[in-house]
């Protein structure tokens, strides 16, 4: 596959669709597919509580992946379409949704064009989770589309990585602020990791993943403009994944946290909003 490595979200995307086969194979039991396809696992730092009642819900589940969190939300009831810009990823959801015969289906699209791809005003909920806006150059474009998913009286359910936390690095074993707190769309943070996060040993394209860093006023600001009422904002001490090899610490939870002796900085956000009725 080609690459226009000048052109981020197309280097993004050829990894995108790299990792998505990866984890899709999930040699490694990262992803553990095979218990979504049982039905015994559940989500990763989301609990029935976090999220509320969801049956009979028409859910739409932006930056789905391959569609495991889309066919957990199915199992408890919903009625989901996830969107994502892979279509390695699309046709590998569409194939478990087959498998499982579980209500999910599936749209190729941007995450910052999702209304215009999916359907305005057609949801009860837009759920997005773990490691989403850190991918999209304009936090303001996809406020508006999640915001034009809902239908009135439709919430928002959004619970990912914190900004504080996304601008720090180890250095000698201690974290300290590295990047600007807030990245303009024109010159995204770049990381060349050869492999993905799941242990797994396959060489990604030779291109960066270039990402931005969205700070919390940002993301409210783009909810609130777009019309959404604001429900309630968290801020966490966990992670669903290893932000820093060698400083986080696993807990018996499965999630991961900040040992004692490193800065106290909040690892992740929620933000519940809502289209007023
Ligand atoms: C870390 S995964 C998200 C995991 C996901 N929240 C889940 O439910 O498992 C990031 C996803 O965002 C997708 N993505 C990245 N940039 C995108 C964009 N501009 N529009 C739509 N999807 C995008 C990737 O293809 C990938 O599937």
């Amino acid at each position: 596959m080609t690459v226009d490595a000048a052109d981020p979200l197309a280097a993004n995307l050829a990894r995108w669709n790299a990792r998505a086969e990866i984890h899709m194979a999930d040699r490694t039991g990262f992803y553990d597919v095979e218990g979504v396809v049982a039905g015994t696992r559940t989500f990763e730092g989301v609990s029935d509580a976090d999220l509320g009642p969801v049956e009979g819900l028409r859910i739409a589940h932006v930056q789905c992946h391959f569609g495991l969190d889309s066919l957990i939300l199915a199992r408890k009831g919903a009625v989901v379409e996830g969107l994502d810009f892979s279509p390695v990823a699309i046709e590998g959801a569409r194939a478990l949704a087959a498998q499982t015969g579980l209500p999910a289906t599936f749209h190729l699209g941007d995450a910052m064009r999702a209304a215009e791809v999916m359907g305005a005003g057609r949801f009860d909920m837009v759920f997005v989770t773990w490691g989403t806006i850190c991918w999209l150059p304009d936090v303001f474009a996809w406020g508006a589309q999640v915001a034009a998913l809902l239908k009135p009286g439709g919430r928002l359910f959004f619970r990912d990585g914190h900004p504080a936390a996304q601008a720090l690095d180890p250095v000698d074993g201690r974290l300290v602020p590295c990047f600007d707190w807030r990245t303009a769309r024109e010159a995204p943070l770049r990381f060349e990791e050869e492999t993905t996060y799941t242990g797994d040993a396959d060489a990604l394209p030779p291109v960066a993943d270039h990402e931005w860093i969205h700070p919390v006023s940002d993301i409210v600001m783009a909810l609130l403009r777009a019309g959404l009422r604001l429900d309630g904002i968290e801020e966490h001490d966990f992670l669903v994944w290893d932000m820093w090899p060698g400083v986080t610490e696993r807990g018996e939870d499965g999630l991961w946290r900040l040992p004692p002796g490193q800065v106290r900085v909040p690892l992740s956000l929620t933000v519940r909003a809502s289209r007023p009725a």
